[in-house]
């Protein structure tokens, strides 16, 4: 007979990591292989999408095997194939979803497509058992900057997002104008460390009428600007202080703008997500702001906070119990809205 426990078989392939994951009841990680294509992409200084294809083809289906390995699993003890279908890259996620039909089709199993952003989100019940909605949580990825309340499981309502660059984003172009190279994030918040954040005011924007957006197109010019100036001048630029002015400035308006939310939405659980999740002076800072308020923080672990299997894994559980099931006609959608089906 077989026990209760629910296994999820996840696979994510959206931009230049080819994922697999086994998570068991929705929060128990079994196995969270990732294959990173960083090293091949920092050659252009970003995401091919052509390559990220082909690379997640040939890695596919060595990622799942070791995945189901880790676990000590075969697909015969799954439940459920849980694929992220968009946001993202239409030739990177084509290989996950039509992988994901392949063995949901070959072996019978369910097929749960799952939104990229709702991964994001999940990915702060892997470690923080007691944490469920309501909450609010911002998702700062590559891709997107969505301050998002969590109703419930599977049920969101956006309250911003950007209008512009992402916050990832614009780490990314911030770094490669510093001669930082890519991925920018974690190369400015190693630099920042040596640098002053109050060296260079450089401008935090608002939106009249969105008073939950963002927008950091206005800041990576004025980083910019403050460059080409500098180069006009003759004036040699600290790296270390533009990357850490620049760091300042984005964590201020994110930390800003979900405090704010915070207090009219009278939340008392805030979680961060995504790529930029993982820096600490973001992570710092929050967590000093939401102790004030006697709000919980939460935040995955950086494993956990980039792209990865397991979130979507739990993503897929959840809409699993919400009876949510795809069909083998599933198929990528590059622009996915967060809530729609
Ligand atoms: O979530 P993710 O892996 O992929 C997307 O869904 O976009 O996020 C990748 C982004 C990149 O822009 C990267 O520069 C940024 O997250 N990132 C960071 C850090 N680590 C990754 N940004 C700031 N600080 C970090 N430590
Ligand atoms: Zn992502």
């Amino acid at each position: 007979m077989r026990n209760q426990e629910i296994k999820i078989l996840a696979i994510e392939s959206s931009c230049d990591e080819t994922a697999a994951a086994v998570v068991a009841n929705g929060r128990e990680v079994r196995s969270n292989v990732i294959s990173s294509q960083i090293a091949l992409h920092t050659v252009y200084g970003g995401v091919v999408p052509e390559i990220a294809s082909r690379k997640h083809i040939e890695n596919i289906n060595q990622v799942i095997c070791q995945a189901m390995e880790e676990a000590e699993v075969t697909l015969d003890d799954i439940d459920a194939i849980g694929v992220t279908y968009g946001p993202g890259l239409v030739g990177a996620l084509l290989v996950g979803v039509a992988e994901a039909k392949a063995i949901s089709y070959a072996k019978n199993i369910p097929l749960v497509g799952v939104h990229h952003i709702e991964g994001h989100i999940c990915a702060n019940y892997i470690e923080n058992k007691e944490l469920e909605p309501p909450f609010l949580c911002l998702v700062v990825s590559g891709g997107h900057t969505h301050l998002v309340k969590v109703l419930d499981y599977g049920t969101y309502e956006i309250l911003g997002k950007t209008r512009d660059d992402a916050a990832g984003e614009a780490f990314d172009k911030v770094a490669r104008a510093i001669g930082l190279g890519y991925p920018g994030g974690p190369k400015i918040e190693k630099v920042s460390k040596e640098g002053n954040p109050h060296a260079i005011e450089f401008p935090r924007a608002k939106i009249a009428d969105g008073p939950y957006d963002f927008s950091f197109s206005g800041l990576k010019s004025a980083v910019l600007n403050y460059l080409n100036t500098c180069q006009m001048k003759g004036v040699p630029v600290i790296q270390a202080d533009v990357a850490a002015s620049f760091q300042k400035a984005v964590t201020d308006v994110l930390i800003g703008n979900a405090m704010r939310a915070l207090d009219e939405y009278n939340m008392d659980k805030f979680a961060i997500a995504g790529g930029v999740a993982s820096n600490k002076t973001l992570q710092e800072g929050m967590r000093e702001a939401c102790f004030k308020k006697g709000v919980a923080f939460y935040h995955p672990s950086p494993v956990f906070c980039t792209d990865n299997a397991a979130m979507i894994g739990v993503a897929a559980y959840y809409d699993f119990l919400n009876g949510k099931r795809d069909g083998l006609d599933l198929n990528a959608v590059p622009n996915l809205k967060l809530g729609e089906r």
